[in-house]
């Protein structure tokens, strides 16, 4: 299971002027509570779908029986989506499957399907794909929420015209659609053509949609057991679903973050995990953090200045990048370790210029090793320099684990935006900027918004060198 270490967020570890101490997580009670009040309430609303979506195991089986039948006919998978609705399948990808994928051999990749992810609008990387994906031989995966998201239909046109150029009326048996079960556009499109469908929840916001289709159907192709994934949702859920503060790790993590803002102004939150495979879940835990803590009003419409800023970084490479400026720079951020104790694989260092002390020191080392010993120096130096860190520890990468990572640092952004009191699960900011890119490609309704950006886009020659 996976643990919380705290140790040095604490005032015993790194002092009174910058550590938490436990007269003031205890003075943060009644707001845990009301938080807790708050799930609970809103849980039984049926607005949450996030934390019932691991029980529903019938996805897991229609997937399953899906991907057995589709397989075979596919090499690769082409995941088209944004945000909340590719950010997930791309942790799960480096964590639970192989780091160079579509790189593999056959015989090495077993089942697995190459995977290409479509999340940008960028002409350079889908040029640079589909150079390399084999058009005919790809499963292509549309996942969008709402259906309407124009960086996703922007792409999916792209593709869909190239495989209609390649295999002619056959198209559709190439088409996956994952989105709303009865509203958008997608849904629409996807009923006419007779695309194959999964559902993503309604009551399940993008950012919170990786243990549904979203991220379970490219999680199947990629060769990843999503039943351990959902198992290891549950056993977050049980173990800290409507637990009081100090028996609830993801509570007493954003109460930690909270008082940290309110309390230190440290308005940073940093999580570092010392393996690539991990990487992507930082990246993933960002767009969660940000898009769900951003907000400016209450739940009340009062103003409010919410959220720490979340920032990835990946050990040891930003030991040599950012670990200067955590150190001696501002004492403005909140650094999480997410540990992976157990690696399962090790390499040692060979006989290394034996005659030459300056390099010979890392002969017949393990590469773990050293990169447990970084961590850990890492960890010392930053108490010693009295800024905050702490650990969330896994005890080894598999599907369970990881499935417990997600329903934990989920719950943890939920939390963190009842302590503020605000919604985590809306994006309004979001929403405006899409509206304005409407009006600019003269979508019909939002002429309005392109008025409004002529209007205030106004920008000065002489401000410009
Ligand atoms: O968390 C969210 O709601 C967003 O990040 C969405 O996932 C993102 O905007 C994509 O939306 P959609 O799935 O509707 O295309």
């Amino acid at each position: 299971m996976i643990r919380f270490d705290y140790n040095y967020f604490m005032e015993e570890a790194i002092g009174p002027e910058h550590g938490i101490t436990v007269g003031e997580l205890d003075g943060l009670r009644t707001l845990a509570s009301e938080a807790l009040n708050r799930m609970a309430r809103e849980k039984a609303e049926g607005r949450l779908g996030f934390l019932e979506i691991p029980y529903d195991d019938t996805v897991v089986r229609s997937i399953e029986k899906f991907r057995k039948s589709a397989a075979d006919r596919f090499s690769s998978l082409a995941v088209i989506g944004i945000g909340g609705s590719a950010l997930g399948a791309q942790a799960l990808r480096n964590a639970l499957s192989h780091l160079y994928l579509n790189e593999l051999d056959e015989r090495k990749r077993k089942k697995r399907l190459k995977v290409y992810f479509f999340d940008n609008v960028d002409p350079f990387e889908i040029l640079a794909a589909t150079d390399v994906m084999d058009v005919r031989e790809t499963l292509f995966l549309v996942i969008s929420k709402s259906g309407g998201t124009t960086e996703t239909n922007a792409n999916f046109a792209i593709l869909l015209s190239m495989l209609k150029k390649k295999v002619g009326k056959h198209y559709r048996e190439q088409v996956v659609a994952i989105t709303d079960p009865e509203k958008g556009v997608l849904r629409k499109i996807a009923d006419d053509e007779g695309f194959a469908t999964f559902p993503v929840p309604q009551n399940v916001g993008g950012r919170f949609s990786v243990l549904s289709a979203v991220g379970l159907v490219p999680a199947a192709f990629m060769g990843i057991d999503i039943g351990g994934l959902l198992s290891g949702a549950r056993t977050a859920t049980e173990r800290y679903y409507g637990m009081d503060l100090f028996r609830n790790a993801p509570l007493l993590c954003a109460a930690f973050h909270y008082l940290f803002d309110r309390a230190r102004g440290k308005r940073i939150n940093v999580l570092m995990p010392y393996t690539r495979k991990l990487f992507l879940f930082a990246d993933w835990y960002r767009q969660l953090w940000a898009e769900s803590l951003g907000k400016n009003r209450d739940i009340e419409g009062r103003p409010v200045v919410s959220g720490l800023t979340p920032m990835p970084a990946l050990g040891t490479i930003d030991q040599h990048s950012q670990l200067q400026l955590y150190l001696e720079g501002p004492n403005d951020k909140v650094i999480t370790f997410l540990k992976l104790n157990e690696f399962g694989c090790d390499v040692e260092i060979p006989d290394f210029y034996p005659g030459i002390p300056e390099v010979d020191y890392i002969s017949r080392k393990s590469l773990r090793g050293l990169n447990r010993f970084e961590e850990s120096a890492t960890e010392m130096v930053l108490r010693e320099a009295h800024r905050p860190s702490a650990a969330i520890i896994l005890p080894r990468l598999d599907a369970e684990i990881i499935g417990e990572l997600i329903l934990f640092l989920e719950m943890q952004t939920a939390y963190a935006g009842y302590l503020y009191g605000i919604n985590p699960y809306d994006q309004p900011a979001v929403e405006q900027g899409k509206q304005f890119t409407f009006g600019l490609l003269d979508r019909p309704g939002f002429e309005r918004f392109r008025e409004e950006f002529e209007r205030g886009s106004s920008k000065r020659d002489d401000y410009i060198l």
